[in-house]
């Protein structure tokens, strides 16, 4: 498909791998719309378009997004937002966590719910998860909200691959890799322009067959 007839809609785009996302599905000739709570400079310098004032704990989006999306068809939907708030045993914040269950595992549920009128037959969700959310995975504990909050959006992006698949829209699980971003206070294996460019890949392979992957960006599929 040629990118130019895709319309891509990116939220949590203002920085990090989000603005990765906007930036080469920008320059890969997509129109791109670019969802965040407040743009940033390097958003604004972008060739995209812009929807400020979208918080992923908002449940108003669940009514309003569709409205404020100025595209009639979605051909990719990518939940990037999210949030790590370190902690460790047994020094647990419940509120904490509940902030962590509120906007990575319910965010994305609201921002697809949002969105769904304009979702369709060939449409593609991409949820960035993490593979700290895995269980099986799991030898080093630690970052109890962060950790549930993916593994509760990994149980989400699974039930909705189910959901919408008579609908035709395929859902990935994407875990970007670890990323020299603000969340991680730049330390990581990899910058996020190669994360996104990774995940893009993880997104055209995508498919109806395959919908409800959970799948790192250099292509290996995860462990639940
Ligand atoms: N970096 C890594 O190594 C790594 C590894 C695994 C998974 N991930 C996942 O990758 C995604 C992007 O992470 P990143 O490393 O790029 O982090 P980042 O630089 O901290 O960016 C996080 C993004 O999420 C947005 N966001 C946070 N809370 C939001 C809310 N309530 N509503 C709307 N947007 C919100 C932020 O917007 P504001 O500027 O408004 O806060 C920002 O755009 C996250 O889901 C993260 O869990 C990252």
């Amino acid at each position: 498909m040629s990118e130019s007839a895709r319309n891509v809609v990116i939220v949590g785009a203002n920085r990090g791998i989000g603005l990765e996302f906007v930036k080469q599905y920008v320059s890969s000739g997509a129109r791109v719309v670019a969802l965040c709570r407040k743009a940033s400079d390097a958003l604004r310098a972008l060739d995209c378009e812009i929807i400020e004032g979208v918080d992923a704990s908002d449940d108003a989006i669940v009514h309003n997004l569709a409205t404020q999306l100025p595209v009639e068809h979605i051909d990719i939907l990518i939940h990037n937002a999210g949030i790590l708030k370190g902690d460790s045993f047994p020094d647990l914040d419940f509120d904490n966590m509940k902030q962590h269950f509120d906007v990575n595992s319910l965010g994305p549920l609201r921002i697809i719910l949002g969105a769904l009128t304009k979702l369709g037959k060939g449409s593609k969700v991409g949820i960035v998860s993490s593979r700290v959310g895995s269980i099986d995975d799991n030898s080093s504990s630690n970052n109890y909200a962060y950790r549930v909050s993916k593994t509760a959006v990994n149980m989400v992006g699974k039930c909705l691959s189910i959901d919408l698949k008579e609908k035709g829209i395929a859902v990935a699980l994407l875990h970007p890799g670890y990323v020299r971003t603000e969340m991680t206070n730049n330390s990581g294996n990899i910058e996020a322009d190669e994360a996104a460019a990774g995940l893009i890949k993880r997104m055209d392979e995508l498919s109806l067959e395959t919908s409800g992957v959970f799948v790192h960006s250099n292509g290996e599929s995860l462990p639940w």
